[in-house]
């Protein structure tokens, strides 16, 4: 049986309400829809740890900088319905935009230094749009614990910083990122690569690798990352946005793991803006 979808705020917090008063945990995975089996290791992950699941599903028109990324995102509520009905989920949030943003809404969160590099210097105010609907997502749903993806590892470290810094009583946990048997790292944007494209796709994957395993030997990373670039114009790859390697932590540029790190990397494919990241032990 499909779980119970709700549209309106009111709803959701009546729900919380009746969890609560049976003293009841909550969780919530916040995702754009399209799910695939990453968003559903998050859900799998949600329902180990607490009594109640919400899956929330909303496009959120404020990260996105780029109008025809928003208006081509995938939007498959009903499958997504079906997807999620073996996982036992209590609630299904697809809020009406007026739930999320009603007429004069004009308050930003905005998560400063973290957001600065990356995937926060290829897509201006992108942050801002994330870290303002997560502090929606967490204050309607009242969740407990909430269920994130390493897949967008920056996204993670700013939600972390903004629950420690407004002091936001959810814990944050974050899940491995699913990949295809290719390697390709799973994505609702996968959804518009051609057949030839998901294949040129999937060679992202072991170039990180390869890269990683060169670190290991205690290459620097600068001549890595320049051969690695070589390699992905190769595959097909069209503009890089970044091939980083960079701190867990605070994100700060390395070109060596003096501790622990991640590789990242975003980059262009039959128009398909593909982001993908992996981690590099400190030597
Ligand atoms: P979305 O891209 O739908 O992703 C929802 C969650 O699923 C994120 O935490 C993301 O990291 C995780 N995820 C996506 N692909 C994954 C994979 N292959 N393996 C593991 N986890 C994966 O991220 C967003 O939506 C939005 O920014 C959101 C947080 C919902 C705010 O609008």
């Amino acid at each position: 049986m499909t779980a119970p979808i709700y549209r309106k705020l009111a709803d959701m917090r009546a729900l919380n309400a009746g969890w609560r008063r049976a003293g009841e945990t909550i969780a919530v995975v916040p995702t754009m829809g399209a799910l695939h089996a990453g968003h559903l290791s998050l859900v799998q992950a949600a329902k180990a740890a607490c009594d109640r699941v919400v899956v929330w599903i909303f496009v959120n028109p404020k990260q996105f900088n780029n109008p025809d990324d928003l208006r081509t995102y995938p939007r498959t509520e009903h499958d997504d319905a079906v997807k999620l009905a073996p996982y036992g989920v209590d609630a299904i949030y697809v809020p009406d935009v007026d739930q999320v943003y009603p007429d004069g809404f004009s308050t930003t969160v905005s998560v400063s230094g973290l957001t600065d590099v990356l995937c926060g210097a290829s897509r201006p105010g992108h942050f801002d749009g994330v870290a303002t609907v997560v502090s929606k997502i967490f204050l309607q749903t009242g969740a407990d614990q909430a269920f994130f993806g390493e897949k967008d590892f920056q996204q993670l470290q700013v939600v972390r910083r903004l629950v420690r810094d407004l002091d936001i009583p959810i814990t944050v946990t974050a899940c491995p990122t699913v990949r295809e048997v290719s390697g390709l790292a799973m994505s609702s944007r996968n959804l518009r690569l051609s057949e030839q494209g998901l294949v040129n796709a999937a060679k992202l994957y072991p170039i990180l690798q390869d890269i990683a395993v060169e670190l290991a030997q205690d290459t620097r990373f600068a001549p890595l990352a320049e051969r690695a670039r070589l390699r992905l114009a190769e595959a097909g790859f069209g503009q890089i946005d970044y091939l980083d390697l960079r701190a867990e932590d605070d994100l700060g540029a390395l070109d060596h793991p003096s501790r622990a790190a991640r590789l990242f990397a975003a980059a262009h494919l039959e128009g398909v803006r593909l982001i993908d990241n992996i981690p590099v032990p400190a030597v």
